[in-house]
């Protein structure tokens, strides 16, 4: 449901309980009036607007105008004096039900999407995965590879979980071992900001942190060398191993492809970040088998050797990887975006200066879906990206002009040159009806 109390516009997404199969509505719910409901398909947009008396009026996709509503609502008559129009669905009209949870990993969302249009100039959606107690999409893979872990019988009270991780899934995987009473350490390397560290130490995680090399295989393979020579001397340990476990591309294909097609019916292309791989094959594996029609294209950073570029150094963690990702299937891939770490930062400081603080990879992803539909698609293309974290682990990195000067330059630092446009600069375009149901 939106709820407005400002002059608003977005993106409309409908959950189950709001959608009527035959005919598509949403129910749009007004600060201090009562429902209205328009017949608008999903992942369209709609604007809503006051008139100086307090009532509302409301544009839909069409362009038509309904309203103005009534103004506030009083013993179940408007300002106006007219009985109050009661919403064809039912269900709660003003207030979602509580979400009450006994483990952090139960809580997730799953229909947050930023509208980038403002940003990009492209029709683009960017799902939001930092939103939940671990703050990144890689709960998801730690959730579902420990309980996989405990379905097979491999996690006993006294198991130690162990873990390669340039961060994120380190900090997921400290909290649900936290939750579910297992020890945990985790191996990473000096890419892994300090906070990210800390927090893992504070869910009572051990943290290894690898910094020389291995001659052949980098940062990663040294970390794989200390996790196999951990998992030799320890007959309790038990490594998830995030690279090649199932349960990781697994849980992206249970939940995060899915509720994209349910938001966004009219997706065209779905543009994913690739680190270990598990958000991009659980993707692109669900979407080639329900929705064949969309284009899944892959978004890597310079220096990664995925998908054959030369490995070079790399700074900022998520994306990339230093060997061949085992769970890469490039069968399901239908195009592939290399990004070069300074774009990153760049965007990530536009989406800043409209008050979207993403994490780096997030800056990767929609640099790399802008110019990949700047190239490829038709205007208006409608295309979704995926947002892995949020920004406030990359303050002493991405986001730290010092730390921008050392690694890129002048280049790096869009703060002096850079101006987006005023952000109410007239109505948006409305965009053309989905094309396809999912
Ligand atoms: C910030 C961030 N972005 C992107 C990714 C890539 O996700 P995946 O490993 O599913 O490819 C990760 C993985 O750790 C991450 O931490």
């Amino acid at each position: 449901m939106l709820c407005a109390r400002q002059p608003f516009e977005g993106v409309v997404g409908v959950t189950t309980a709001e959608q009527d199969d035959a005919a598509p509505t949403t129910r749009i719910q007004l600060h201090g009036l009562d429902a209205a409901t328009v017949a608008v398909a999903p992942g369209t947009t709609v604007r809503v607007s006051y008139l100086d008396d307090g009532r509302a009026t409301l544009v839909g996709p069409d362009g038509r105008r309904t309203g103005p509503m009534p103004g506030p609502v009083r013993d179940g008559r408007s300002s106006a004096g007219s009985p109050v129009p009661r919403p064809t669905h039912p269900g709660p009209r003003h207030v979602p039900p509580p979400n009450i949870v006994s483990s952090p990993q139960q809580f997730n969302t799953h229909d947050l999407f930023v509208d980038m249009r403002p940003i990009v100039d492209q029709k683009l959606f960017c799902k939001v995965e930092g939103m939940n107690f671990a703050g990144s999409v890689k709960l998801k893979a730690a959730a579902a590879m420990v309980e996989a872990a405990e379905a097979a019988g491999q996690l006993n009270p006294w198991s130690i979980i162990v873990e390669s991780s340039s961060g994120n899934l380190g900090v997921a995987l400290a909290m649900v071992s936290a939750n579910r009473g297992y020890r945990f350490i985790c191996v990473t390397d000096d890419r892994c900001n300090p906070q990210t560290r800390r927090l893992m130490e504070t869910y009572g995680a051990e943290v290894h942190v690898v910094s020389v090399p291995n001659p052949v295989t980098g940062l990663l393979g040294a970390r794989l060398d200390h996790l196999r020579a951990l998992c030799e001397r320890d007959p309790d340990t038990v490594w998830l191993n995030q690279y090649e476990n199932p349960a990781n591309a697994g849980a992206h294909y249970a939940t995060t492809a899915p509720s994209i097609a349910r938001a966004i019916p009219g997706i065209e292309v779905l543009l994913v970040g690739a680190g270990t791989c598990g958000t991009l094959m659980g993707n692109a594996r669900w979407f080639k088998q329900h929705r064949p029609d969309v284009r899944v294209v892959a978004i890597d950073v310079e220096g990664s050797v995925s998908f054959g570029g030369p490995a070079s150094p790399r700074h900022i963690p998520g994306l990339g990887m230093g060997m061949t990702p085992p769970a890469l299937d490039r069968s399901l891939i239908d195009d592939v975006v290399i990004v070069p770490e300074v774009e990153t930062v760049r965007m990530c400081q536009r989406l800043a200066m409209r008050g979207f603080l993403f994490g780096g990879s997030t800056g990767t992803v929609v640099a790399g879906a802008a110019r990949w539909l700047a190239r490829h698609a038709h205007p208006g293309t409608t295309a979704v990206t995926i947002a892995p974290d949020q920004g406030e682990r990359y303050l002493d990195t991405v986001y730290a002009p010092e730390w921008r000067e050392q690694h890129y330059g002048p280049a790096g630092d869009l703060s002096r040159s850079h101006r987006l446009p005023a952000p109410t600069a007239g109505p948006p375009a409305v965009p053309t009806p989905p094309t396809s149901e999912e």
